[in-house]
């Protein structure tokens, strides 16, 4: 399965791309993720993106260029992924289809995870992720069982920095404005695929089976 889940920030992308994983198997690539560790790590690369992924714009094409590349091209990738914020504009995808192209792979089916600006808002607002593994969760409806503490790994659980309200509408309007032109574009390729982001996981997780509709 190679499939693109696309999507306005807290429409469920990480969160339905982790349960695929494992139920359905390839690998997770999130940029989003890959970001974060290297802002950790304090890398070139993390030092160069922090300052727009604080103020909720995109990275330069070219840092995420040079680094999705890298990642396309580990061994892992070949039975199988799941892309998780890449692509987010028209270049992106054009450079998705232009290394995949070269590397002799594809793209089955891209994956569109419908939501409200309002919903996402709510959401967001009550997200909490693990500072060490990266699970996700929300005060609202699953939260952890112990409070700020991960039942995976026992790490701390925190808000992201750019989980606040304005920042959340600045996102969301950024997603509006570019990645939203990404609908045509995979439309046009026959490759999207509409699902209801509003309901209960598991719901929305049996969408996305390989077995459904042939992906
Ligand atoms: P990124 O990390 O990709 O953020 P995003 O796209 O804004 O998406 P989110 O991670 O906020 O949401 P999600 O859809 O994964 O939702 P989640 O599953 O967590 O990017 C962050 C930044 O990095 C960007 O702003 C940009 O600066 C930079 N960046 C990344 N990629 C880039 C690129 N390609 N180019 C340039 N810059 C890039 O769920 C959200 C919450 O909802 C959680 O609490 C979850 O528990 C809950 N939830 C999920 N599903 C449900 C459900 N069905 N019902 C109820 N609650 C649910």
């Amino acid at each position: 399965m190679r499939m693109i889940l696309l999507g306005p920030p807290g429409a469920g992308k990480g969160t339905q791309a982790e349960a695929a994983v494992k139920r359905f198997g390839a690998v997770h690539i999130s940029s989003g993720d890959m970001l974060r560790e290297n802002v950790k790590s304090r890398t070139e690369l993390g030092l160069a993106a922090e300052k727009y992924m604080n103020a909720g714009q995109l990275v330069t094409d070219g840092i995420i260029f040079g680094m999705m590349r890298e990642r396309l091209e580990r061994d892992d990738v070949r039975p199988g992924f799941i892309l998780d914020g890449f692509p987010r504009n028209i270049a992106q995808a054009e450079e998705l289809d232009s290394l995949l192209n070269e590397m002799g792979l594809g793209i089955d089916v891209v994956v569109l995870l419908e939501i409200s600006d309002d919903a996402v808002v709510a959401r967001l607002g009550g997200r909490r992720v693990c500072s060490v593994c990266g699970a996700i969760y929300n005060v609202v409806g699953h939260s952890t069982k112990k409070e700020g503490v991960c039942d995976l790994c026992g790490g701390s659980v925190i808000q992201r920095g750019d989980d606040v309200e304005s920042v959340i509408r600045d996102r969301l309007a950024l997603y509006h404005a570019k990645t939203s032109q990404l609908v045509e574009y995979y439309e046009r390729a026959g490759l999207l695929r509409r699902i209801d982001a509003s309901g209960p996981t598991d719901a929305i997780l049996a969408c996305l089976d390989p077995q459904r509709d042939g992906v």
